[in-house]
């Protein structure tokens, strides 16, 4: 025979402990209501499970995370999407603003996937999407872009969408985005353009090294953007950096594979703003195709590079560690016989140091009507096969101070 359900000795205890909980939680409710009435850490919660996402990895949960954005970004207060541990699937998704408050933070410890069928979202641009937001942080997760389909389509040349960027930010201000890792992207990873004050920390990029067109961070027509202990490891630019780039910051970055750290193109288009004031710092590059590199097609633009330095940089095994290209045109077209109207100068590398795959360390191939000039080059020591390397120059003016080897062509 089972029990009878309690004693009336045993119910009146219950009574007691239940009263004694409502207590709790009334002292409980009181000061959550006093933390509210100052303003303290009063911040609303929206876990995208709640709202119907699915982690299975297979269910499409692009609007359950859309409703967990619309409510975040109506909210007065500052807000938190919250995504628990899983895979999610989420086509192309558009995180609009303005909002409400200028404090919404994705906490995701899962996984995003992006359909495995590049069709879905080959040809949409980018697959998460935030425009005229202010205040928004990405904290954690893993941005799955299933590229490599993608990757072998572009690679047999078959017909193939262009493919989306994994994570772009556009006309966007007081972005921070922390150890978010970006997996197999079908194009760039991370997309900054037209933002003001963006701090990327520990941000992990990851691509095959032969994958096509996977540029892991690229920034152009931005401000005050900041780059801090990143590794990028992907089959284009580790950071490229477009036209009305200016105060860009990059420091303690591990690049490669991948082509190196790029300003430009620049000079595609003939009306164009230029790049200023970019500060590469304590970078490894291991067997990257290109070092630190400014590039520039072969045509007229108004466009510009100055007053940017490389310093403290170690190249393992990089094919062209230091390079200036005023000659870029690929496949020799849309540019024939032109010459670029790009102006480079004030340029400074210091310390730079490690070996080179190929003779030639340090390349600066620029142009007669608009030479390069201000070039200073302070405590560089690149070799090739355990000699000097060779350096060599045309139309590129400035200094060389302290040791510099290969001897300068400046
Ligand atoms: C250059 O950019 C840095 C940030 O990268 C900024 O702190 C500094 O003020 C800028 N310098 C000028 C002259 O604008």
């Amino acid at each position: 025979m089972r029990k009878a359900r309690g004693t009336s000795q045993e119910r009146k205890w219950q009574t007691i402990n239940y009263s004694r909980s409502l207590f709790v939680l009334s002292l409980v409710l009181v000061f959550m209501n006093v933390n509210l009435a100052l303003g303290a850490t009063a911040s609303v919660t929206y876990t995208v499970t709640s709202l119907g996402a699915n982690p299975d990895g297979k269910t499409d949960s692009t609007k359950s995370f859309l409703s967990a954005w619309a409510k975040a970004c109506v909210s007065a207060k500052p807000a938190v999407i919250y995504v628990p541990v899983g895979r999610f699937l989420l086509r192309k998704s558009v995180f609009n603003g303005p909002c409400k408050n200028s404090a919404i933070t994705f906490q995701i410890a899962g996984t995003l996937v992006s359909p495995s069928d590049y069709w879905v979202i080959g040809n949409a641009g980018n697959w998460l999407f935030f425009e005229h937001v202010n205040g928004v942080t990405i904290s954690g997760g893993i941005l799955d872009g299933q590229g490599t389909g993608l990757w072998d389509c572009k690679t047999s040349g078959k017909g193939c969408p262009k493919g989306a960027t994994t994570l772009g930010f556009s006309n966007s201000n007081n972005i921070v985005m922390n150890e978010v890792s970006s997996l197999n992207s079908q194009m760039f990873h991370i997309v900054i353009n037209g933002c003001h004050n963006v701090k990327m920390l520990g941000i992990r990029v990851s691509a095959s090294g032969n994958s096509p067109n996977t540029d892991g961070i690229h920034v152009q027509m931005s401000t005050s953007v900041t780059i801090l202990n990143s590794k990028t490891a992907t089959g284009d630019d580790c950071v490229s950096i477009g036209p009305g780039t200016s105060n860009l910051w990059i420091e303690n970055v591990a690049c490669g594979p991948g082509h190196g750290i790029s300003i430009g193109s620049l000079g595609k288009e003939q009306e164009e703003v230029g790049v200023q004031n970019v500060t590469v710092k304590t970078v490894t590059f291991t067997g990257t195709q290109n070092g630190v590199r400014i590039k520039s097609w072969g045509r007229p633009s108004t466009g510009f590079a100055r007053n940017i330095l490389f310093q403290h940089a170690v190249m393992v095994n990089v094919k062209n560690p230091v390079v200036i290209d005023q000659n870029y045109c690929p496949d020799e077209k849309h540019c024939p016989g032109q010459e670029s109207g790009v102006q480079i100068s004030d340029i400074m590398y210091q310390d730079i140091h490690g070996t080179s795959a190929t003779e030639v360390a340090v390349k600066f191939d620029c142009m007669s009507k608009y030479p390069c000039n201000k070039i200073t080059l302070e405590d560089v020591k690149l070799t090739y096969k355990n000699q000097a390397a060779e350096a060599s120059c045309s139309h590129a003016g400035g200094t060389a101070e302290g040791t510099v080897q290969p001897t300068s062509c400046l």
